[in-house]
């Protein structure tokens, strides 16, 4: 096996754990939506991208997917918890079976934002699905499908990223501490 990155502290979730949990919550997913017609999975950009792209491949039900993106105005501070839409999903959600699809809810600010903007679209329903959840008081918004809770440590890859980089690792690894306090 290579070396583990020199930023990184150690690995919080293998390529085979996550690998054996999103074919779970797939199932889950399958089996609750069975009797429906189809469900659109929306994917959060950046950070969802691989999740997504390996849930949706699991699912043996009709789906389509469509991508969102926001801007948060930093997670502390006079502003913490503003979120704002910078993308929108390209096929209106009116009478759909949506799923939000998370890779990690961490605060809940931009689970919440989305969860209560989609909802304001008379959705046939609503769903909230994050890879990973960090451990913390409660949210606002249900996560209905969850692969993970974690303790409240900066982890990258599968999607998760430090400044842009160790998004696209095959696994979830905790970055050490001085590299995000240099
Ligand atoms: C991360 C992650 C979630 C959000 C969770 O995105 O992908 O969308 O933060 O944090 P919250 O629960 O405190 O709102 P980020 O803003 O880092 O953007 P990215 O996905 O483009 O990296």
């Amino acid at each position: 096996m290579k070396d583990l990155h020199p930023d990184l502290e150690r690995i919080i979730i293998s390529k085979e754990q996550i690998q054996v949990r999103v074919k779970e919550l797939a199932a889950q997913i399958q089996k609750d939506y069975a009797e429906t017609d189809r469900i659109i999975l929306i994917g959060i950009l950046k950070g969802a991208f691989i999740f997504l792209a390996d849930l949706a491949r699991e699912l043996d039900i009709p789906h389509i997917v469509d991508f969102m993106a926001v801007s948060s105005y930093g997670k502390s501070g006079a502003q913490s918890g503003a979120v704002r839409l910078v993308l929108d999903v390209r096929e209106p959600v009116v009478n759909e079976h949506v799923i939000v699809v998370e890779d990690i809810v961490d605060s809940g600010n931009t689970l919440n934002y989305l969860y209560h903007t989609l909802q304001g679209r008379q959705p046939a329903s609503i769903k909230t699905c994050a890879l990973i959840e960090k451990k913390r008081e409660s949210l606002d918004v249900p996560i209905d499908y969850l692969g993970f809770t974690i303790p409240d440590v900066w982890v990258v890859g599968y999607g998760l990223d430090y400044a842009d980089t160790h998004r696209t690792l095959p696994f979830v690894a905790e970055l050490k501490s001085e590299v995000y306090q240099k």
